[in-house]
């Protein structure tokens, strides 16, 4: 059987990217196994514009009644969720940038969190629709914050995530990165043998 993983990343810092690094060790792992296929979405390379109001009502007409401008923004979201849906494992490399995600990440999240398509509404609260998908989040900071309330990344995370279903998700930090004092290599180090052990397990 194959797992088919997504691999996203975000860092504006090109080949100094923390993250990105972090993201290629793990595509460079996953290779080296039989049954396991990657994609890679670089949303700095291939920017996503914010989402605005012309693009969200698009989503709200339905295809046939569509404009031409309409459609061309409708398939922006729609292709990103077919791209999700067709991979198992969605691995998201993120940067720390001012306490949050990257704008870049937050515009894929603004495409793929779609009411109606990728989770609905019930009386029971939201209801997700993409299933059977598990996450991985590669989390590189300049500071120290995992279990704490300035950790502002992974709960905003967790959250997008679960909406539209997906509640499976480990996390692999890199933190201390900017503190000096040989915590960036050692956290680094760690960082990339929990991905070792996480391609292991997929
Ligand atoms: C614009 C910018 C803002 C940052 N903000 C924070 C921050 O709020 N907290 C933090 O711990 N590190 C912060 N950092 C440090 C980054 O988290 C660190 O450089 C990390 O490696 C970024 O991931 P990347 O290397 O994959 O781009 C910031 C870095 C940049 C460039």
């Amino acid at each position: 059987m194959t797992t088919r993983t997504l691999v996203i990343t975000a860092s504006i810092l090109a080949e100094n990217g923390q993250s990105r690094g972090l993201a290629e060790h793990f595509i460079a792992q996953a290779r080296t196994r039989d049954g396991l296929e990657v994609t890679h979405r670089d949303l700095v390379a291939e920017e996503l514009p914010h989402l605005g109001l012309a693009e969200l009502g698009s989503w709200q007409v339905a295809d046939e009644e569509r404009t031409a401008d309409q459609r061309e923004l409708a398939a922006r979201s729609d292709a990103l969720i077919a791209e999700l849906r067709a991979h198992d494992v969605v691995v998201l490399a993120v940067p720390m940038y001012n306490f949050g995600i990257p704008s870049q990440l937050k515009a894929w999240f603004d495409r793929v969190m779609r009411a109606g398509v990728t989770f609905r509404y019930t009386e029971n609260g939201p209801l997700g629709l993409v299933e059977g998908k598990r996450a991985v989040i590669l989390a590189a900071r300049g500071g120290q914050y995992a279990g704490t309330e300035m950790d502002t990344q992974t709960p905003h995370l967790k959250a997008m995530l679960g909406m539209i279903g997906i509640k499976e998700v480990d996390t692999v930090f890199a933190e201390g990165l900017a503190m000096g004092g040989g915590k960036r290599d050692a956290a680094l180090k760690e960082a990339r043998q929990a991905i070792d052990g996480l391609v292991e397990r997929l």
